[in-house]
């Protein structure tokens, strides 16, 4: 090959000098930037033509020298300079030129594609952002301010949490409030569900490769997620389901801190603090085999359980309030309220989708009432169903609550007649009023009243 024909036909300007400084080579490019013509240059010294040349500074000082400045005779380029070496001997020296127009076109281009990264990390950067403070998290009861105690105290330290509960119970909005409280919360926060991703995929999304990793895989590689949420948290939402093989890889960086993409070589530094939530049992996806112990053992030094709302009923009544005031100002309008019979109603409920299926059953109510009062018949019906077979059950409960008919039907007559009696207590006639009340005669009063020893 004509490495010649090369040199002419590169579009930066070229000039090359042996180790004496006499001019050897100059391209096309380098006559149109310069203005210099081969005729007047090679085969001379370099300092000769252009008294003012820099390149014979780089042949004595053997230092490569990028975007200089020059400004010759009215035209202006930039250029690099290195020394040529042949078998670690100094033969010469070359000099790469710009024009000046092509430096300003090729910096406004890097500027704008700055602004356009830069805008994507934003854009990145806010679609990892967590919404939700402590303050979202309604609930006093024992069982969670418990959980929302601890968890306070865990945002502070830099450990890993693991956050357990059936589905529905807050698992996420904990994990949101805990990096929200923490020192990282400037920073993202990565949610990724393990259940959601095929298996084959869940490392390259956690991990990131390398350029020509596999066959399939993105020109230029591809970031992680860890690395994504350097600096701030990852949640891993199901950890129940991570595959077996990958653990010991999650296991590696909880205990060395760093990552490695696939097809990579170096080990890079992460600081990412991993929030794990499972509504299954990890301690029996060990026994089974499924689940790493080392790594179930590193997650669960700072556990926490969320109750199931079942468990505590008492809170229902606030999470009913703020729910209907936030979603109620979000999407109709007005203030809706909810009479307390429908609360009732959703305290009678189990609720195996927890708050989650609470706050559907509300957007369902919000939808279905008239006016602004949310009542009983506005709730779906599967959660109505469910409350009247609770109240009718409940009912008979105080009705019948001896084994055989006789003893039901005495307890039922004593409980009405004692009602009777307290209602009409302050009365002159009080007896005689009760016996009215009751339908009955007042001898038929007193037996009762004898019968059951209520004097
Ligand atoms: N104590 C609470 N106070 C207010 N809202 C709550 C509370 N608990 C849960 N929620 C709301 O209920 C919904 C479900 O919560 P979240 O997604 O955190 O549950 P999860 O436990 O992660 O569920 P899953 O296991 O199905 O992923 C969310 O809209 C959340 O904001
Ligand atoms: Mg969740």
């Amino acid at each position: 090959m004509n490495v010649l024909a090369a040199i002419n036909s590169i579009q930066d300007g070229i000039l090359i000098i042996d180790e004496k400084g006499i001019v050897q080579k100059i391209n096309p490019e380098y006559t149109s930037i310069t203005g210099v013509e081969e005729h007047e240059i090679i085969g001379k010294p370099l300092l000769e033509v252009r008294p003012e040349a820099q390149l014979i500074q780089t042949l004595e000082d053997q230092i490569v020298q990028i975007g200089v400045y020059r400004n010759v005779n009215g035209r202006e380029y930039v250029v690099d300079m290195a020394p040529i070496h042949e078998k670690g001997k100094l033969i010469g020296a070359v000099s790469i030129c710009k024009g000046k127009q092509e430096v300003i076109q090729l910096s406004k281009t890097i500027l704008k594609q700055k602004e356009q990264i830069s805008w994507l990390e934003k854009k990145v950067q806010s679609s990892y952002q967590a919404t939700h403070h402590f303050d979202s998290i309604i609930g006093s009861t024992n069982g969670l301010s418990d959980v929302t105690n601890m968890a306070k105290k865990a945002a502070q330290a830099p450990f890993p949490i693991l956050i357990t509960g059936e589905s529905g119970t807050g698992k996420e909005l904990y994990a949101q409030a805990i990096h929200q409280a923490s020192k990282s919360a400037s920073h993202s926060f990565v949610p990724i569900n393990c259940a959601a991703i095929p298996k084959d995929l869940i490392e390259s999304e956690l991990f990131g490769y390398e350029n020509g990793a596999f066959t399939s895989a993105k020109k230029g590689g591809k970031i992680g997620l860890f690395e994504l949420a350097d600096g701030g948290t990852i949640f891993l939402d199901e950890i129940g389901e991570m595959p077996y093989l990958l653990q010991s890889k999650l296991l590696r960086f909880l205990q060395e801190g760093t990552i490695r993409k696939i097809g990579g070589l170096k080990e890079k530094n992460i600081q990412t603090r991993i929030i794990a939530a499972t509504n299954q049992s990890l301690h029996d996806l060990v026994r089974k085999g499924l689940f790493r112990d080392d790594l179930y053992y590193r997650l669960c030094v700072l556990q926490l359980q969320i109750p199931p709302l079942r468990e505590r009923k008492d809170d229902i009544p606030l999470i009913v309030h703020a729910l209907i005031e936030n979603q109620g100002k979000e999407w109709v309008h007005k203030h809706p309220v909810i009479h307390e019979e429908a609360v009732e109603c959703l305290k009678n409920y189990d609720w195996p989708g927890n708050v989650r299926e609470l706050k559907n059953a509300l957007q369902y109510a919000l939808c279905m009432m008239e006016g602004s009062i949310i009542e009983k018949h506005h709730l779906p019906k599967h959660i109505l169903n469910r409350a009247k077979q609770t109240e009718s059950h409940s009912n008979s409960n105080i009705i019948y609550p001896s084994t055989t008919l006789k003893a039901g039907v005495d307890q039922a007559e004593e409980q009405i007649i004692k009602q009777a009696l307290a209602q009409c207590h302050n009365k002159l006639d009080s007896k005689k009023d009760a016996a009215k009340l009751l339908n009955i005669s007042l001898a038929t009063l007193y037996n009762k009243m004898k019968k059951y020893q209520l004097n």
